[in-house]
């Protein structure tokens, strides 16, 4: 039998948090952010709209950072922000729209302090052969969870906000959170590794949703 774990804990949004799908909440969303913008200098956070299944810009796959610019550092931390504001544990550029490789995670329970982490192009440079179920979830969407088998442990590289190459192991949470993300920075969705049934069913049904916020 699957080990479950905790949903509160998982690669992606709260359940139980109550927030509308679709095109209203992401029109807020960009309300919200554009206001940010106009009446603050940078150094204020920004919440950035989620790209929401089935919008095709999720299936981009991101390119790699070459030098750690303002831009870098700003869209590092308005994801931070982002990723809090959902909530959720970790987050990829692409969410926002920004084909980057990009990355950041807080694995901590709500209840305890934040400690985010930012990974610059991370890459799986090793993977553990013990396999490990978790029920995960994504901001991209929301409300939806799947069954993933991934590798228990994994050893990734990647570079920090100060350009430096970091080696890090991660088990648990933070290993699937890490290849859940990396997924998206290549164009791929937690529900590719789902039946084909069960794939196509809530791709259909995110795409009857997005038709109807946009009527
Ligand atoms: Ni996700």
């Amino acid at each position: 039998m699957a080990q479950l774990f905790d949903r509160r804990h998982g690669c992606g949004e709260v359940p139980g948090f109550d927030r509308p799908r679709g095109g209203p909440y992401a029109k807020a969303l960009f309300q919200r952010a554009f206001a940010a913008l106009q009446s603050s200098p940078l150094s204020v956070m920004t919440v950035r709209p989620l790209v929401i299944l089935p919008d095709p810009v999720l299936r981009q796959k991101s390119e790699p950072v070459t030098t750690i610019t303002d831009e870098i550092r700003v869209l590092a931390r308005d994801m931070i922000e982002t990723m809090y504001d959902a909530p959720g544990v970790g987050l990829a550029a692409i969410q926002i729209g920004v084909a980057k490789r990009v990355v950041t995670i807080d694995t901590n329970k709500e209840e305890e302090a934040r400690d985010p982490t930012v990974f610059i192009n991370p890459e799986i440079v090793w993977a553990s052969e013990e396999l490990r179920v978790y029920d995960e979830g994504c901001l991209s969407i929301p409300e939806f969870y799947g069954e993933v088998e991934r590798p228990d442990r994994v050893k990734v590289r990647y570079m920090n906000l100060d350009g430096e190459t970091v080696e890090k192991e991660a088990d648990g949470l933070l290993a699937t959170c890490l290849q859940h993300e990396i997924d998206h920075l290549n164009g791929v969705l937690f529900i590719d590794h789902l039946s084909k049934l069960k794939r196509d069913r809530v791709i259909k049904k995110f795409a009857k949703a997005a038709k109807r916020d946009a009527a």
